[in-house]
């Protein structure tokens, strides 16, 4: 008998390692033999702890398992009060498009031989046959862009690194993933380690790069451990080392850990945690990809952009390319978070509507009141009323409302939530966060927690106020951080002005 329990974070979260224990004794308390593989989520986190039992027809899917449901796992599976069917035939897997997060959840994620047999790397083997220039070709003509947040298109990127001259280059994956809302990056570091490793092998090969680190935080336990296991199962298996797959050609990496700094997910602050200073951001010009790790060309990608590389050469720029909208080509892991009925991580082409999103995939709000606003993008993502919900899901049609999809975390409140608070939030985190070296972010940002708070004290001549402060951040911030941090302050006062009257708070009071 064979049986997945995850073993990713949010699933152990929920209990998984307790169902897995249960299962292990259930089973030999019976004399069953049972293989019991760790597999990682399938991105529906209200079914976890999500177990799979392989039978004749596929694998189906029992869950939020707990231990107490565990022995019925043994009698007639179709009537175990979890029975959900085929995972594969569930609405939230069908109407999905797994190209990045394909092997996530199916695979045993430490398993190199289960990892081609889902089509692991084809990608890398098609590279090494290419010469450099012809991958960063490949990549560029797929349309991939930063999945990180930026957008900035990925075989450009590469360009830049591949045409510089230098005696050592580097691929930097930034892991560090810090945005409210999202866990893409952890879960296909847990699920598919081996996916970002193929990925980053095709970039080495690409601009010429033979180390790669992936950095991220340590918040991740079980992510960091993962990969450092991934890393020497490939070494093994000819995937990193000196011979890559028997080309000569070589490369290598290694798991470099933070201690959580958000500023550390900018890339410039990075790289300095990376190379053992303060995450401190750099001013650019120069570009990580002249000037990067020890001041060498560097790629610097988010790793659902690298991790996206491997099915592009596998199946082809065109193929990839026609997903998606407009300028925004392929797919994206969307992660449905916040006040949520069914949250998770959701990989579809670019194009379908916010509403689609939250009220259709999302199912609402778990509190089941009305859906207020949704925040998209992380902490320095604007607020999305009801009224823009028929924005599509793609780089500029969110730009063209005056937000950013950033790394794809959609936080969704009801109509509980007060905006001011959530303007203060984002000013209070931009002040704790701030790595300090910009007068606008440094100051900027406390000043804006105390222009809040007269705001919400009643003192309407705040307002005026916090709007210039926002366009001082706005305009004169050297990062993303204080640059954006106006983002959600201002569309919350934008969308919702009732919230930062002093009527309205006291009609609420
Ligand atoms: P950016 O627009 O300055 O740069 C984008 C990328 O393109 C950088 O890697 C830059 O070095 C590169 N680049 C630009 N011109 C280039 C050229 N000619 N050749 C080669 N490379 C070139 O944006 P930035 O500051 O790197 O990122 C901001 C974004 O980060 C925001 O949109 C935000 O959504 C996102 N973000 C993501 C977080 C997460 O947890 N994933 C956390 C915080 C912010
Ligand atoms: Fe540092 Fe903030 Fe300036 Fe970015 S905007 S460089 S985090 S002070």
């Amino acid at each position: 008998m064979k049986i997945y329990v995850p073993g990713d974070a949010a699933a152990k979260a929920l209990g998984a390692d307790d169902v897995a224990r249960a299962v292990v004794t259930e089973a030999a308390a019976r004399g069953v033999e049972v293989t019991v593989v760790r597999n990682g989520s399938r991105g529906m986190i209200w079914l976890e702890p999500l177990v799979e039992v392989v039978t004749e027809y596929g694998r189906m899917g029992f869950g939020p398992m707990s231990v107490a449901d565990v022995p019925a796992l043994f009698g007639d599976i179709e009537a175990h009060p979890k029975a959900l069917g085929l995972t594969e035939e569930l609405p939230w897997m069908k109407r999905q498009t797994r190209l990045t997060f394909a092997r996530v959840g199916v695979v045993d994620p430490l398993s190199l031989k289960d990892y081609e047999l889902h089509h692991g790397l084809k990608g890398l083997r098609r590279a090494i046959a290419m010469e450099p220039a012809a991958i960063v070709q490949e990549v560029t003509d797929s349309g991939l862009r930063g999945r990180g947040g930026a957008g900035f298109p990925t075989g450009i990127k590469w360009k830049t690194v591949h045409d510089a001259q230098a005696p050592q280059k580097y691929i930097v994956c930034n892991a560090d993933e810090g945005d409210s809302a999202t866990f893409a990056d952890r879960m296909l570091m847990e699920g598919d380690p081996f996916t970002l490793i193929e990925g980053m092998a095709i970039a080495g090969l690409a601009v010429g790069a033979t180390k790669g680190y992936v950095y991220t935080r340590s918040e991740y336990p079980d992510a960091v451990s993962q990969m450092q296991k991934a890393i020497e199962v490939a070494r093994a298996g000819g995937v990193l080392g000196t011979s890559v797959l028997g080309s000569g050609r070589a490369f290598d990496m290694e798991v470099r850990v933070g201690a959580g700094a958000y500023v550390c997910g900018e890339e410039t602050s990075l790289l300095n945690s990376l190379e053992g200073k303060r995450g401190v951001v750099r001013a650019k010009p120069p570009l990580p990809a002249l000037e990067g790790f020890m001041a060498r060309p560097t790629v610097v990608n988010n790793v659902i952009s690298l991790a996206s590389v491997p099915v592009i050469m596998d199946r082809g720029a065109a193929f990839y390319k026609n997903f998606g909208m407009g300028r925004s080509h392929g797919t994206m892991a969307l992660q449905i978070a916040g006040n949520v009925r069914f949250g998770g991580l959701f990989e579809t082409a670019f194009g379908l509507s916010l509403g689609e999103i939250v009220d259709d995939i999302g199912g609402g709000t778990a509190s089941g009141r009305p859906v207020k606003a949704v925040q998209v993008g992380g902490p320095l993502g604007a607020w999305f009323p009801r009224e823009l919900f028929d924005t599509p899901f793609t780089y500029e049609d969110f730009a063209a409302k005056g937000g950013l999809i950033g790394h794809a975390g959609l936080t969704i409140a009801d109509d509980t939530v007060d905006m001011l608070k959530m303007a203060r939030f984002a000013m209070e985190f931009c002040a704790i966060e701030s790595c300090g070296k910009c007068t606008p972010c440094r100051i900027g940002a406390v000043r804006g927690v105390e222009t809040l708070d007269r705001i919400g004290g009643g003192d309407a001549s705040g307002i005026p106020l916090l709007t210039d402060l926002c366009e001082t951040m706005k305009s004169g911030s050297l990062c993303a951080l204080g640059g954006f941090t106006p983002y959600p302050v201002m569309s919350a006062l934008t969308h919702f002005p009732d919230d930062f009257t002093a009527t309205h708070k006291e009609a609420a009071e």
